[in-house]
C-alpha cells in the first residue's frame, strides 16, 4: 500500500457499517480518507477510534442531490488537491414487496444505489483524469447484483434492479476509461447475500451477510437473516485494501467473500 500513502480516498457511506470499516482501513493504512454521508456527526463520532498514519474528514452529503456531490468534490479538490481513490459503497435496501412499497421509496433506492453512485463517479473521473495520478474507482455491489434470489424467500423490493444495473454501469466505466489512469474494479461482487435453501446456480456463492446497520434492520423484520452465518465489516474492508495493494498491472474482476462460520446475528 505504499505508494497509496498520502493520496486521497473518497469513501461514500462512511457513517456506519462497510464504508466505515473501509475508511479505517484505509487512515490506517496512511491515506487521506474523506468520508461523505448525511450524518457527519456520526461520522466523526464512528471515527474516533480510528488509528494509522493517515487522516480523516467528514463531509456531509447526501449522494442523491447531485449538487452536494459536486460541492464535496469541490472541497476535496481545493482542500486536498485530488481524488485518487474512490469507493463507492453507499446503499439503502427495503424488504417489502414492490407493490407494497411506496413509490417515493422505490424512487429513493433508485437514486442512492445508482444515481448517487453515478454523480460521485462522474466528479470524481474529471478529478482524476486532472492530476493523471493513478487512480481506483471501486464499486460495492452486491451478489444481487448478478441474481434475484428466488421467489418464497424475503423480497428485497427493487434492491437486486438497482445492483444489476451497478454491474452494467461498471461494466460502462471500465470500457470508457481504457486507456486512461483510471482502473475501475470491475463486477466487484461482494457475494454474501444468498439465504438458505435457495437454488441459485452459483458455485461461488456464499451463505452469510455483513453485520451492519442494513442488515440488523432486516433482521428486524425477518427473522430468517438471524439465522445466517455473518461476515464482519471489517473482513470487506480487508478485501479492498488487497485489492488496491496489486500491482497496477493486475486487475481483479471480482472478489467472493463468504463467512465461513461466521458469528450469528445478534
Ligand atoms: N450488509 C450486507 O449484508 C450487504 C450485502 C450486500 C451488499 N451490501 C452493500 O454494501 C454497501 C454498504 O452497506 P452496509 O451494509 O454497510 O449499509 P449500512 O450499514 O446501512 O450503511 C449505509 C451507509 O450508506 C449511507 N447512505 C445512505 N443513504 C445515503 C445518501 N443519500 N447519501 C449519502 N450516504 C448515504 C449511510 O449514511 P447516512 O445514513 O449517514 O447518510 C451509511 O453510511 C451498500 O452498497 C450495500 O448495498 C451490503
Amino acid at each position: 500500500m505504499d505508494r497509496w500513502r498520502d493520496k486521497v480516498a473518497v469513501v461514500t457511506g462512511a457513517s456506519a457499517g462497510i464504508g466505515l470499516a473501509i475508511s479505517k482501513a484505509l487512515v490506517q493504512q496512511g491515506l487521506i480518507v474523506v468520508g461523505l454521508a448525511r450524518r457527519k456527526a456520526k461520522m466523526e463520532d464512528a471515527m474516533q477510534d480510528a488509528s494509522g498514519p493517515g487522516q480523516f474528514h467528514a463531509k456531509e452529503c447526501d449522494i442523491t442531490k447531485e449538487q452536494n456531490v459536486i460541492e464535496a468534490l469541490n472541497w476535496v479538490k481545493s482542500t486536498l488537491g485530488a481524488v485518487n481513490i474512490l469507493i463507492n459503497n453507499a446503499g439503502v435496501v427495503n424488504h417489502q414487496k414492490i407493490e407494497e412499497t411506496p413509490t417515493p421509496e422505490l424512487e429513493h433506492i433508485i437514486n442512492v444505489n445508482l444515481l448517487g453512485l453515478l454523480y460521485c463517479s462522474k466528479e470524481a473521473i474529471k478529478l482524476m483524469k486532472e492530476n493523471q495520478q493513478e487512480a481506483h474507482i471501486i464499486n460495492i455491489n452486491s451478489v444481487l447484483g448478478h441474481m434475484v434470489p428466488p421467489p418464497g424467500l424475503v423480497s428485497f423490493s427493487i434492491y437486486p434492479a438497482t445492483k444489476f444495473a451497478v454491474t452494467a454501469l461498471s461494466e460502462i466505466l471500465k470500457n470508457e476509461l481504457i486507456g486512461s489512469n483510471i482502473r475501475v474494479t470491475v463486477r466487484k461482487c461482494i457475494k454474501f447475500c444468498v439465504m438458505p435453501g435457495s437454488s441459485v446456480p452459483e458455485k461461488n456463492v456464499s451463505p452469510g451477510l455483513v453485520k451492519t446497520e442494513m442488515v440488523v434492520a432486516a433482521i428486524n423484520k425477518n427473522s430468517m437473516f438471524s439465522k445466517m452465518p455473518a461476515l464482519e465489516p471489517e473482513d470487506v474492508a480487508f478485501s479492498i485494501v488487497h485489492a488496491l495493494t496489486v500491482p497496477p498491472h493486475v486487475e481483479i474482476n471480482e472478489i467472493t467473500i463468504q463467512a465461513k462460520q461466521g458469528p450469528l446475528l445478534p
